[in-house]
């Protein structure tokens, strides 16, 4: 019996093989699909322009508002950058209900999370707040109150969206479980504004920002160093990443105003949809079949396979698959020696093992990181997580190969797209020695053991890093990349809203002196035209 589980197992284990040669074959595609994403638009990965164009260096100071849409939790934060790559962080934090993430119409999600900022400033900013609300009252302009006592918020929306502006993007596609047809298309800023007004909050929703975005502003503030940051990356419920790229290689045609000094933009790759068509990605009847029962099939398809929501998905399709096998005795077995009690493990009816999206992906971390010879903790969870009773020590070692099997093919294809955008940035090769900075988030880079030290491994076995160059690259935790980063953004769009008031006036001046100049001609000016 125990042999043909271990061997059972190691089948199973081996279709999330991911060799060294799919890594090197997955970074090619990943930098085909890339440069494809810069020429054009609606490819697999949409390398969507943020117009934001440049990183932070420590320096930046102020108080700002940020609130953050995209995993589990919907955060209002309020930021005070203190210009010296430190800041403090007031929040709070509720969990989405799951009925509004497939609501009937976007006015509910939205309302809902108007209603939370108001809570907010009223619970941290009531003096803020209340005058505000006197100023309302009191004031007869139209809309009640002037532009200099709002708040500026950086919306952090981590979702796929069509940016027009750094306050304006129109939504592509839900993701991570959300489904809410009528947004599709809208402009999410206006959207989160509507609401906010409504309730007559003083606050302006000023930038627009994915997680990843803000993740890599945060990093580049709090750890300015000889080399800005190159990417921000997300490793938790769903899983993206952001860099900087040289606007000479941005081909495809970009909307609206944007600052060319700086000759670079911030992309959001939206890399969770990375190689949709399958042309290089693994693919396990247990990939095939979360894809197939989830809201947005064929799409995400990287994400599928890499990111917190999904990876307990997978595990527990495969170890039903076992359990379901009449000779195999998983989590059924009346001979087990090693449980204590010498019980026959069983596995109550309600268990997740037998819903969808049952096994939570933080099972599969506390079972990779249970050293202990009788993977005492490990039983214990699953025991209380999933109603799987009485499991003995070869039975909680094969869930323990098989959610290792499935977090390091995670952490390899996570290379694939970290390794391709290094590449890409061409760091490596344009200095000898310098450093390529990643700031990172997400539960799995934090809590899964070992995420990172598999993404360097596999680095290097990457052609064009090796381990020299795996050596430069340094992945650190950039934490609160959705309040700091979106805060940082909120403030480069308030500097630019400056400039351009300031460029308004200065034309505005420009005009009248022509005009004043046409009317009465200065001494000793030509009108003569070439
Ligand atoms: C999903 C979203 C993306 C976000 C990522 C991490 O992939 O589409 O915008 O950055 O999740 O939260």
């Amino acid at each position: 019996m125990a042999k043909s589980l271990v061997e059972e197992t190691k089948r199973i284990t081996a279709q999330f093989e991911y060799t060294d040669d799919d890594v090197n074959r997955g970074v090619l595609e990943f930098l085909r699909q890339m440069n494809e994403g810069l020429q054009n638009d609606g490819t697999s990965l949409s390398q969507i322009p943020t117009y934001v164009t440049g990183v932070p260096n420590g320096t930046e100071k102020g108080l700002y508002m940020a609130v953050d849409l995209g995993g589990t939790n919907f955060r209002v934060c309020s930021v005070h950058l203190n210009g010296d790559s430190t800041f403090d962080l007031t929040y709070n934090k509720v969990a989405i209900p799951k009925e509004l993430m497939v609501a009937k119409t976007s006015k509910e999600l939205f309302g809902f999370l108007a209603k939370q900022i108001e809570l907010f400033l009223k619970e941290h900013h009531e003096e803020h707040f209340e005058a505000h609300q006197r100023r309302r009252k009191s004031s007869k302009a139209p809309e009640g109150y002037e532009t200099e006592n709002l708040f500026q918020l950086g919306f952090t929306f981590s979702f796929p969206v069509q940016q027009f502006g750094i306050n304006k993007g129109s939504l592509i596609r839900w993701t991570k479980g959300f489904d809410i047809p009528d947004a599709i298309g809208k402009d999410v800023c206006a959207l989160l504004q509507e609401e906010i007004d409504l309730l007559h909050l003083p606050v302006k929703v000023a930038a627009l920002v994915n997680d990843t975005v803000g993740t890599l502003m945060a990093r580049s503030y709090a750890a300015p160093g000889k080399t800005s940051t190159l990417i921000g990356a997300i490793f938790g419920t769903g899983t993206n990443g952001a860099y900087v790229e040289k606007i000479t290689n941005l081909q495809k045609s970009v909307d609206g105003d944007y600052n060319k000094s700086t000759g670079e933009m911030v992309i959001n790759t939206e890399w969770g949809s990375f190689d949709n068509q399958l042309n290089v990605l693994p693919s396990t009847p247990y990939d095939k079949k979360l894809d197939q029962d989830s809201v947005n099939p064929g799409i995400q398809i990287f994400e599928k396979r890499v990111s917190g929501m999904f990876l307990g998905e997978i595990a527990r399709l495969a170890i039903l698959d076992l359990y379901e096998k009449p000779t195999l005795s998983l989590f059924k077995d009346a001979n087990s020696n090693n449980n204590d009690g010498k019980a026959t493990s069983r596995v109550g009816e309600g268990s997740g093992l037998f819903q969808q999206w049952g096994l939570d992906s933080s099972l599969m971390s506390i079972a990779v990181g249970d050293t202990t010879p009788d993977l005492s903790s490990l039983r214990k969870e699953l025991e209380s997580e999933l109603q799987i009773r009485s499991a003995s020590v070869e039975e909680a070692q094969a869930f323990k190969d098989i959610a290792y099997a499935i977090g390091r093919r995670a952490a390899r294809l996570s290379a694939v797209a970290l390794g391709s955008i290094v590449i890409q940035s061409g760091r490596l090769t344009e200095t000898k020695d310098e450093s390529v900075d990643i700031g990172a988030d997400g539960s799995l880079v934090e809590y899964y053991p070992s995420f990172r030290d598999m993404i360097y491994e596999a680095f290097k076995i990457i052609k064009d890093i090796g381990a020299e160059g795996a050596d430069r690259i340094k992945i650190g935790i950039a934490k609160d990349g959705s309040g700091v980063g979106a805060a940082l953004i909120a403030l480069v769009a308030a500097n630019m809203e400056e400039e351009e008031t300031k460029d308004t006036l200065a034309a505005l001046k420009n005009a009248t002196a022509q005009k004043l100049a046409g009317a009465i001609p200065s001494v000793g000016a030509s009108t003569t035209l070439a």
